[in-house]
């Protein structure tokens, strides 16, 4: 469920017309909506309120300020992967004790940030790492909790994209190997080992795949306590899938979710941190855009508009279907048409839909790209020099600018032109 619905005769964010943003802000921009954010966090924290927890929200899916201030307030950790994303997490207030930092490729730079600003759990995922990040914790006489992410070789089925927990794929070390690793974390100095790590992969739509790799987890995390590493944490990755369109069958829901964690992990007696990114901002945020005009081609009709692959690369990169939906409602019973729904850019792949059926849409009018909040405008680029998107946060009646639109003047004036040129 999310806040993006109806209102005589046309779409709104919360009780905010598009039409009213669009006037103010101009196309294409993002909008994201409070009530719905909060509903989806607090959706995972029902989930799993039958033990001691962290919900992390991934920052990656959604970097915004604002967004990470509204989900920190709540009272959400954060799953950070690089320094400016934990730079982002600090700006927005949230306390180092609530940041779990993951990703293959840390660099030294970015540890020492992080335990100088205050850290979690570091979520470790090979033994140059560990070495890296041991060597680095005792320059600065520390020592930091971490977590050895466990590749647990399970298919998760979705896209081969963002599929991550196969053996092929680069992350976590492979499980087979997970006592030998813990062994050598154990030894080192400036480390403290406090859990295991997983995540297994992105847009998942089945619990199964969960279910076994939660399965592998307890069985390992057995082993390691009878190892005589002291395991209290298990973050449990993110992933879990929603519904892009929204006439299919909707995928498992977090409650459903939290019941498959608490039948594998659940009688470990340790604390369960999970990182969802998707699922609390995709149907949170919707993009805005308008139609520039109606072309026909051959045997079929291209609608352009003012949003492109530069702004939400996902139907580009991943073939990935968001719905599309006019901004001015239809009577019931208007005929849709099939079109293509393209942007401006040069290149082919610039296609957010093939065939979809729609109204015929005049020229200047608005349509809304649905399930557009997570890996929206955190993937977004200025490719064909379009100055990047702006993003708007909607709570009830009233909207507020969270990333404002450069101007073009703003854009030119990041590069610069070296004297011997001029
Ligand atoms: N934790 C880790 C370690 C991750 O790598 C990811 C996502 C998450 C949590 C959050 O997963 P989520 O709950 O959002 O599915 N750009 C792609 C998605 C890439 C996901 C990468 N990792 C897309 O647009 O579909």
């Amino acid at each position: 469920m999310d806040h993006f619905n109806y209102k005589d005769g046309a779409l709104h964010a919360e009780d905010v017309a598009l039409a009213e943003i669009a006037r103010a802000v101009g196309t294409p921009v993002y909008v994201y909506s409070t009530a719905t954010l909060t509903r989806h966090f607090n959706l995972f924290r029902q989930a799993l309120d039958w033990t001691d927890h962290l919900v992390c929200f991934a920052v990656k899916a959604n970097s915004n300020l604002a967004v990470l201030k509204l989900l920190g307030d709540l009272g959400a950790g954060m799953d950070v992967v690089s320094g400016g994303e934990y730079a982002r997490a600090r700006a927005a207030g949230v306390p180092g004790e609530r940041i779990v930092f993951s990703g293959v490729g840390k660099t030294r730079e970015e540890m020492a940030q992080a335990i100088r600003g205050g850290i979690r759990q570091f979520n470790v995922e090979s033994e140059p790492e560990l070495a890296a990040l041991s060597e680095v914790a005792q320059s600065l006489g520390a020592t930091v909790p971490i977590a050895v992410r466990v590749n647990p070789d399970v298919d998760a089925k979705t896209h081969a994209k963002i599929a991550t927990g196969k053996s092929e794929n680069k992350f976590g070390i492979p499980i087979a190997r997970a006592r030998e690793v813990y062994a050598h974390a154990a030894a080192l100095p400036g480390l403290q080992v406090v859990g295991i790590d997983m995540h297994i992969g992105s847009q998942l739509t089945d619990l199964e795949p969960y279910r076994q790799a939660y399965t592998r987890m307890a069985d390992l995390c057995l082993t390691l306590r009878a190892d005589g590493h002291p395991i209290m944490r298990l973050d449990l990755g993110g992933g879990l899938g929603i519904p892009y369109r929204r006439d299919n069958a909707a995928p498992p829901l977090p409650i459903e979710y939290g019941q498959v964690v608490r039948e594998t992990v659940g009688d470990l007696g340790c604390e369960i941190e999970i990182e969802p990114g998707r699922n609390i901002a995709g149907n949170a945020g919707i993009l805005l855009a308008s139609v520039i005009w109606t072309k026909q081609g051959e045997g079929r009709d291209f609608l352009i508009v003012d949003a492109a692959m530069n702004d939400l690369i996902r139907p580009a990169m991943y073939d990935a279907h968001h719905d599309i939906l006019p901004v001015r409602e239809r009577a019931p019973g208007t005929e849709p048409a099939p079109v293509d729904v393209v942007g401006p850019v040069c290149e082919t792949g610039d296609t957010f839909a093939r065939g979809v059926p729609l109204p015929r849409m005049d020229d200047g009018e608005l349509v809304a790209f649905r399930s557009a909040g997570a890996y929206g405008a955190v993937m977004a680029s200025e490719y064909n020099s379009r100055p990047l998107v702006p993003e708007v946060l909607v709570a009830g009646d009233r909207f507020d600018v969270i990333r404002p639109r450069p101007t073009i003047e703003e854009m030119l004036a990041r590069d610069r032109i070296p004297d011997w040129l001029t």
